[in-house]
């Protein structure tokens, strides 16, 4: 359950081993938090993320395998998630490649992928885990968009594109939800230091993933469903949404 200020007792992670969601479960650890499921491929890192959960008062840490791409398990793996768990109240969707637009450019399977990966196989594992939240009654979908999805660049457009899927997903889920008592949250970072960006020089406004967390934990607080990490991040992206075609194809972004 849920305390006072709607944190929440137990976590669900889709990407259990993810910088940004390891920083978001130290937080919410420091909070109201005692049940931690971490899912994902690689078993080490889930497995090290179980550990530091536990070092941080966590009374049941669980892992499951989970592949966003394997979208005829995530109803079973939501069977196993809930039956594990109990109650889940927040939902944290962490999963997700960045993928090499030069590269994916020439490859439509590796673009494919980043698609499957962060878009499509994230829905099917959404709808999976609705239908567990609408039956108990209460939970929150914490769903790591970008920035990227406000407007497709043409150095990042599968990315972006990928991430707008998501992020129009999860709003419509949530619209669909109203009344339910299940929400959905759209979180949209810009540049983060994890490791997802390690190769790469950080942008402007560059955060870190404690960043990210701190954002997320004001956003469930105040019940937000859509928040922007850092907020200027909004008003730079709402510019660049509203430049005509013509400019913005020829900027160097
Ligand atoms: N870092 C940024 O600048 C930034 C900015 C905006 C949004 N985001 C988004 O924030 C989320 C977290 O990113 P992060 O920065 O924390 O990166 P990260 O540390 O690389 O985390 C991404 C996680 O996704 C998991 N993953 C990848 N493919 C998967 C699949 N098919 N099935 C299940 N899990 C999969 C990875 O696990 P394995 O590969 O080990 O399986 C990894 O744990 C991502 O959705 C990312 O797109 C990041």
């Amino acid at each position: 359950m849920n305390d006072a200020f709607a944190m929440p007792e137990s976590v669900l992670v889709l990407g259990g081993g993810s910088d940004i969601a390891r920083a978001t479960l130290r937080q919410l650890l420091a909070r109201n938090t005692r049940t931690v499921v971490l899912a994902g491929r690689d078993s080490a890192s889930l497995d090290g993320a179980a550990a530091e959960a536990a070092s941080l008062g966590a009374t049941n840490a669980i892992t499951i395998p989970f592949d966003a791409t394997g979208v005829e398990s995530h109803l079973r793996f939501a069977e196993e998630a809930f039956t594990r768990a109990g109650e889940i109240d927040l939902v944290l969707v962490t999963a997700g490649i960045l993928g090499d637009q030069e590269s994916d450019e020439r490859d439509p399977k590796a673009a494919a992928n980043v698609m499957a990966t962060n878009f499509t196989g994230l829905a099917s594992a959404l709808l999976a885990i609705a239908g567990r939240l609408q039956a108990q009654g209460h939970g929150l979908m914490v769903v790591l968009s970008s920035v990227a999805a406000e407007r497709a660049r043409k150095s990042n457009f599968i990315y972006g594109a990928s991430k707008a899927g998501l992020d129009a997903f999860a709003q419509g889920l949530g619209d669909a939800l109203l009344d339910s008592g299940v929400k959905t949250l759209v979180v949209r970072p810009g540049f983060v230091r994890t490791k997802m960006t390690s190769h790469m020089s950080p942008a402007p406004l560059a955060v870190s993933a404690d960043d990210v967390a701190s954002a997320i934990l004001r956003g469930i607080e105040t019940g937000k469903e859509i928040i922007w990490v850092p907020p200027t991040m909004r008003l730079i992206m709402a510019a660049l949404r509203h430049l005509p075609r013509s400019l913005f194809r020829r900027m160097p972004i």
